[in-house]
């Protein structure tokens, strides 16, 4: 089967092709389409002028994809109906809408923090790597807008466990790039700061709170750790801010506090949930050192667990990781016509769709 997706969630206006037989994955074409430009120098995504972009480039980006993949005959259409920003959501909604009726297509509703989750298994179907799953498993997605640990008990089953009750784990990094004035979004950009740091020539000494990580829950908290960037920011003199060591070590600080979190509270639950895997998803997830720090921590506290990781291109948003997804749904309850498809800006996974 040919299943065409369409992903408009956030800033990334993303259309895929992917072909599936005997259980064989191909994608035969897939474009992200980024506004990073234009939403740079607001320092995170400004929705009206998301919403506007996906509306002038989903038409193009349609052609591109169907000339690129040879113009096969689409068995069906996925598009993302939530979580996400709700004016941007109703543009891929609306567009897929209009395209199923056109070519006499079903629509698959798809949740976009499943897509995230399953992401992992786009590497495996296409024989590149084989990634087996297992049962239960602790899922983590990060993104820029959300931080959620979920029990995933089986493919479309799962419970959130906990999630932020305020920033997300990307909306941190891009404010704190924003009040150190680099560039947009934050988390590539604090990560090639952190990267340069040497610890051994910087005169500074930062300890930034680690928020929430002893309590007894699975929730998380970053706004706070963000006003601690702010408040330390404010207190240096102007060349201070400015200097390359301060930045430098401020970038180190602020990714070592939100990966110590992450981690602490992933490896809990996997704990006391008995995982067996550990799945982690979304555009934090493309962070290296956060990918490092995991693999040593999980192999040393609990060895045998598995522990999946998208390809760095399948951690952010994408409309592959979405066709991927309506075919696990197709897989579970076979296609349905879905005539009262709506955009949901705060779906939950546990909720059905
Ligand atoms: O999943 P995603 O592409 O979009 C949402 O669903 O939000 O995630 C985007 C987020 C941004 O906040 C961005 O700063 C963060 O992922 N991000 C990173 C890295 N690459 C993207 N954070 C840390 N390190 C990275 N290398
Ligand atoms: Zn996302």
């Amino acid at each position: 089967m040919i299943i065409l997706a369409i992903e408009t969630s956030c800033d990334d206006t993303c259309v895929a092709i992917l072909e599936i037989r005997s259980g064989k994955l191909k994608i035969r074409s897939n474009v992200v389409s980024s506004q990073v430009k234009l939403h740079a120098k607001y320092g995170g995504v400004y929705p009206t002028l998301a919403k506007r972009e996906h509306q002038q480039n989903l038409p193009i980006i349609l052609k591109r994809v169907v000339k690129k993949a040879d113009n096969p005959k689409i068995n069906l259409i996925a598009v993302t109906i939530g979580p996400g920003l709700e004016p941007c959501l109703w543009v891929g909604v609306n567009f897929a809408k209009e395209l199923a009726e056109k070519i006499n297509s079903p629509i698959v509703p798809i949740n976009h923090i499943e897509a995230h989750i399953l992401a992992n298994f786009i590497g495996g179907v296409q024989g590149s790597k084989t990634k087996t799953q297992n049962f239960p498993a602790i899922c983590l997605v990060v993104s820029g807008g959300h931080t959620q640990l979920i029990l995933m008990e089986n493919f479309g089953k799962y419970k959130i466990l906990g999630e932020t009750r305020d920033d997300a784990a990307g909306e941190c990094f891009d404010k704190v790039a924003r009040i150190l004035g680099l560039d947009y979004p934050g988390g590539p950009a604090i990560a090639v700061e952190a990267a340069k740091f040497q610890i051994l020539n910087s005169k500074f000494r930062i300890n930034l709170p680690r928020p929430m990580i002893y309590q007894k829950n699975y929730d998380f908290s970053f706004s706070g750790l963000k006003t601690a960037v702010l408040y330390n920011f404010k207190n240096q003199p102007l060349k201070i801010r400015k200097s390359k060591d301060y930045i430098q070590k401020m970038s180190a600080e602020v990714q070592q506090a939100v990966i110590d979190v992450l981690i602490y509270k992933t490896i809990k639950a996997a704990k006391n949930y008995k995982a067996k895997t550990i799945i982690l998803g979304g555009g934090v997830t493309a962070n290296q050192e956060l990918r490092k720090q995991f693999k040593r921590k999980v192999e040393k506290e609990i060895p045998g667990t598995k522990y999946l990781l998208p390809d760095i291109k399948f951690s952010t948003d994408n409309a592959v990781m979405i066709a991927l997804t309506a075919y696990f749904n197709y897989l579970k309850e076979g296609i349905k016509k879905w005539k009262e498809i709506e955009a949901d800006a705060n779906l939950r996974i546990d909720e059905k769709i």
